[in-house]
């Protein structure tokens, strides 16, 4: 059993699909694992690591993916018209693993179902606690949280903490996070670790007490809806015009007062919802911050723009893409660790091969393609 680690190519990714020790983990597990000559080096993971960890290092893709059994990458594998067709590289019954954001980028779907891989879109894992240790979705959100604060930080001409000096007093930043999901929570823990005054607003009623418990104060209009609005799932749904504005108007009263807006919120599979229009951003003091972490998705402010920092009515809007990237060491060494506990479900050690149960809960909920057709329920497949 072959697994291969090709070098991801897109712009702003400097991830890396699997580490020394998950490599290590994979010989151990009884494949042949080939790494991509300095797959590793934007992440801090040199070829003599994955060397030393038992991995042969291939002089480019091609190579590596050659024969491969598994391919892992960060990023999905570009399709022909990109600037480089990768999925040319892999042979038919290859098992990919994969982000393929597969309910937006239906191309990348496609394209792998046309390659004839068996590809899984790791961000469709359940969230089922058996999971827990596969959600690539919590382990890069929480990251990104994480950054979201220090970027806010790295762009505030003030301090976050109170700070009494013989030259007097500077006043505690104000901060408010809009989403508290996994993203959210790390990024009110972190504001409070510097010390901020933090607030926070979810439409899922279950956000109030996590926000509580990490010793913020929680905004929302608590009313009927609000009390309904969380999927089996633990996702957010898509609330009523009535309920957006009455939120819109508790939202502007709030955002007035704050130094950083930092927002998180997203809806699976559709844009993510605008939250901060430029009235808001107008009423804000000189000088504050806002940090876009849905900007990828359409931003949760309408202001906000990819891949840029930008100054509007005095409000520097922070936009940066692709996040989870900006912390590459940490980011590759937890998505690497999501991978390996994914084939640990679907290697037979005893036979050193793979062994896939295509009616377990985790599979079924996370191929896409396979045999040449597009497979998962949610993208028009008849599912498994
Ligand atoms: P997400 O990334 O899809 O969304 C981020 C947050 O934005 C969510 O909390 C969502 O409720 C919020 N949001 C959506 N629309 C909003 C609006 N209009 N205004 C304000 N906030 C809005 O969600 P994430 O972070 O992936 O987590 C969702 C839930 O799943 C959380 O409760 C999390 O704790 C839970 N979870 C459960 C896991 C498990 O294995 N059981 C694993 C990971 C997360």
């Amino acid at each position: 059993m072959k697994i291969a680690i090709p070098k991801e190519r897109r712009p702003n990714e400097a991830r890396v699909a699997a580490s020394p020790d998950t490599v290590k983990a994979l010989v151990g597990l009884g494949a042949s694992v080939a790494v991509e000559k300095g797959a590793g080096l934007s992440a801090a993971c040199t070829d003599d690591a994955y060397k030393k960890a038992g991995a042969s290092i291939a002089k480019d893709a091609k190579t590596a993916v050659g024969s491969a059994d598994v391919v892992l990458k960060v990023q999905r594998p570009m399709a022909e018209g990109e600037s480089t067709d990768e999925f040319a590289q892999l042979g038919k019954g290859t098992v990919l693993l994969a982000l393929f954001d597969p309910l937006r980028d239906k191309a990348g779907v496609e394209a792998a179902a046309k390659a004839g891989v068996t590809a899984f879109a790791m961000e469709m894992i359940p969230r089922i606690t058996r999971a827990q240790a596969m959600d690539v979705l919590s382990s890069q959100a929480n990251l990104a949280g994480y950054k979201s604060v220090l970027d806010a930080a790295a762009e505030f001409g003030r301090a976050f903490p109170m700070m009494m000096t013989a030259a007097g007093t500077v006043a505690p930043a104000r901060v408010l996070v809009m989403g508290a999901g996994v993203a959210g929570l790390q990024a009110i823990a972190t504001a409070r670790r510097l010390g901020a005054v933090v607030s926070a607003t979810d439409v899922r009623p279950a956000a109030k007490e996590q926000v509580e418990s990490l010793g913020a104060s929680f905004v929302a209009v608590e009313d009927e809806e609000f009390k309904q609005a969380e999927t089996a799932g633990g996702y957010a749904k898509e609330m009523s015009d009535e309920y957006k504005k009455k939120q819109a108007a508790l939202i502007a009263e709030t955002i007035a007062k704050q130094d950083i807006v930092i927002t998180t919120a997203l809806i699976p599979g559709r844009p993510a919802p605008k939250l901060i229009d430029e009235a808001m951003v107008k009423s804000m003091k000189p000088g504050s911050v806002i940090v876009d972490l849905a900007v990828e998705n359409g931003g949760n402010c309408a202001l906000s723009q990819a891949g840029k920092v930008v100054t509007k009515h005095g409000v520097k809007i922070v936009g940066h893409n692709n996040v989870p990237s900006r912390l590459a060491v940490d980011a590759s060494a937890l998505y690497a660790k999501n991978l390996l506990n994914f084939l640990k479900l679907i290697i037979d050690p005893e036979a050193k091969a793979l062994k896939i149960d295509w009616e377990d809960e985790i599979i079924k909920g996370t191929c896409i393609t396979r045999d040449g057709k597009v497979v998962h329920a949610q993208l028009g497949g008849e599912g498994g």
